[in-house]
């Protein structure tokens, strides 16, 4: 009896401090996405939109397709995923849910929303044939940790697509960028994230590569999952 009583405190406690440590580490992050960001978000995605659809269109979409979409945000991917393709969208901010849940209303998709840290994916693996992390990785608090867990949903030769601006800059602006990325991280998105980094121990393999704006700094990758 003590035995069983002592190990639920303990997987309370245990749980608890991986609460409190998710909390801390996206509790400004979490502020700004449900707060400020939602208003200029639209003005910011404007220019892209084209870019990202020719992007998200490298994916191979097949009828009864599950795809999950970590960071899916206000919802800019969801218009371009074909009928017949079921959705899970994963976010830590509400409002962006809210904003994206908005959108769907009249969608017949079938798409579901998740508040849900994508570092702790609460889905089984082997689960998605396909996943969509569109400006995602540069503003995952930890991106090798979420990238895994995204790997390890996803089936073997599910595809991933990345766009996000994760390019390696110059030495000579490093102090210039580890500032103004220490003041970006915590309450939005890091300024540059290396996508060599981000994916070089898990079981992928880059497909294809495009450009995914005008000068270059963003880029649509496509990869497969190789296990
Ligand atoms: C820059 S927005 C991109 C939204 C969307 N994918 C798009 O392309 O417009 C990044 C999103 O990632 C979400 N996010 C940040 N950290 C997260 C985490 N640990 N788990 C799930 N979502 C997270 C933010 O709340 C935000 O909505």
């Amino acid at each position: 009896m003590f035995v069983f009583y002592a190990s639920r405190v303990i997987e309370y406690i245990i749980w608890g401090l991986n609460y409190m440590r998710f909390k801390f580490k996206n509790i400004l992050k979490q502020m700004s996405f449900n707060t400020f960001i939602p208003f200029f978000y639209p003005i910011m995605m404007l220019p892209l939109k084209g870019w990202r659809r020719k992007a998200i269109a490298m994916l191979d979409f097949r009828a009864g397709d599950r795809v999950i979409i970590p960071g899916v945000g206000s919802g800019y991917d969801l218009p371009h995923i074909p009928h017949g393709v079921s959705v899970d969208g994963v976010d830590i901010s509400a409002v962006m849910l809210a904003i994206a849940k908005n959108k769907i209303r009249h969608n017949p998709q079938s798409i579901t929303l998740h508040i849900m840290d994508a570092e702790n994916l609460d889905f089984p693996p082997n689960t998605f044939d396909k996943a969509i992390l569109d400006l995602f990785i540069t503003c995952v608090h930890d991106p090798e940790k979420a990238f895994s867990e995204i790997v390890r949903v996803l089936k073997p030769n599910g595809e991933i697509l990345i766009y996000d601006h994760l390019i390696r800059v110059p030495k000579w602006t490093a102090p210039f960028i580890s500032g103004l990325d220490f003041v970006m991280k915590y309450n939005f998105c890091t300024v540059i994230r290396v996508f060599d980094d981000v994916i070089k121990d898990q079981p992928v393999t880059v497909v294809k590569e495009i450009r995914g704006d005008p000068f270059g700094f963003i880029k649509g990758f496509l990869l497969r999952k190789t296990a």
